[in-house]
């Protein structure tokens, strides 16, 4: 009888081509297997360019990580449990909205369809591999979904009112406030798909960290939010009830994406100190001043006249408000002292303790964890 003895075991053969140097890969969690290798010990584990193997999820280390993936799967929702039915009716009906109201509808339905594609893109081809932490990993991957989610949302909404596709979905392409929005956030995307590129610098780093505000506080945390508004301002005066239900449920996802993005910014922030200089911070303020500018020109082009008791100075008032918020957030001082917020009832919205009421009006229509059959 043969006995296993694995201490005996010689290590697995080396792959026999290998194009990338390892050192290239060190981090990323696909170098090649330290057979052998000490186990993993919390205190090295690290943000970023972190030598603690990627692939073992524990120990722990960012229990708000690992907390934040438990919550978002918490919340798990599909588009297709929200009734659509009122909406088509009243899209259908000649005298249900006004051109402004469609309008609105449209030019958002625009901007989403392909903004949650960039911030997934964005996610798995320019951050992913850089972050060293598997906790962090893990909820990067559920949010991955949670975009797909998204944009499942926005194409339901478009299928359900027969929109024209072409129209909607080209839209970053045709309309100069959304190609704006979307040409900014592009950048910090390229910046990083270079394959050149690899934190591990000061110089590096920083631009890593930019990124990170460049989606989570502008993309996330700004550039959505005249939309949200806006749409949720219909379910408010009863209209568009199932797109207003849709949105408030991205709504949800995304406050939490820009939580973690906040935790996130202000870990690497504390792991690398050197790297948040007065001009690295001078720059990021810069760059939110320009991203509550480029937000206000989408909400004069969405809306150019006053609509659903909306206007755009409100929305200029509440740019401010929020971009002041954003910039606390992370450790820099307000830009637009004494900003006031003329949408208190979003913050209503955003309270996740409010799920419960989410749930109520949901549509079970689809298969929840489906029994397997196995004859
Ligand atoms: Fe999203
Ligand atoms: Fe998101």
């Amino acid at each position: 009888m043969l006995s296993f003895d694995e201490t005996k075991m010689t290590p697995p053969a080396q792959p026999v081509l290998s194009v990338v140097p390892d050192d290239a890969l060190t981090g990323t969690g696909v170098e090649t297997i330290d057979f052998n290798a000490a186990r993993v010990k919390v205190d090295e584990k690290r943000i970023l360019n972190c030598r603690a193997d990627v692939n073992q999820l524990v120990p722990f280390k960012y229990e708000w990580a690992w907390q934040k993936y438990l919550d978002a799967c918490a919340n798990h929702w599909m588009p297709q449990e929200i009734s659509m039915s009122r909406d088509i009716a009243l899209w259908k009906d000649p005298k249900g909205l006004t051109e402004d109201e469609r309008q609105i509808i449209k030019r958002n339905l625009g901007f989403f369809t392909t903004a949650d594609s960039l911030v997934a893109n964005n996610l798995v081809l320019a951050i992913y591999r850089h972050i060293t932490n598997p906790e962090c990993r893990q909820y990067l991957l559920r949010q991955s979904f949670e975009e797909a989610v998204h944009t499942h949302a926005y194409q339901y909404v478009v299928e359900s009112l027969a929109l024209d596709e072409g129209e909607i979905f080209n839209m970053y392409r045709e309309v100069p406030c959304i190609h704006a929005k979307d040409a900014f956030e592009l950048q910090f995307t390229q910046e990083l798909c270079d394959p050149n590129f690899h934190t591990g610098t000061p110089e590096t780093d920083s631009r890593f960290l930019r990124n990170l505000i460049g989606y989570y506080v502008i993309m996330e945390g700004l550039f959505f939010y005249v939309g949200f508004v806006q749409m949720l301002s219909f379910g408010r005066q009863n209209k568009m009830t199932g797109a207003s239900e849709q949105f408030q449920y991205i709504l949800r996802d995304e406050s939490m994406h820009l939580n973690f993005g906040i935790d996130l910014i202000n870990q690497i922030k504390l792991e690398n100190p050197h790297i948040w200089t007065p001009e690295f911070q001078q720059e990021i303020i810069d760059l939110i001043k320009q991203g509550v500018e480029l937000e206000y020109q989408y909400a004069v082009d969405t809306m150019p006249r006053g609509v659903l008791g909306l206007n755009v100075q409100m929305f200029s008032d509440y740019l401010k408000f929020v971009a002041n918020r954003r910039c606390k957030q992370i450790g820099l001082p307000e830009q637009f002292p004494g900003a006031q917020n003329p949408f208190p009832w979003m913050s209503e919205m955003i309270d996740l303790k409010k799920e419960k009421n989410f749930f109520e009006t949901r549509v079970i229509d689809y298969q929840v964890g489906g029994a397997l059959s196995w004859d």
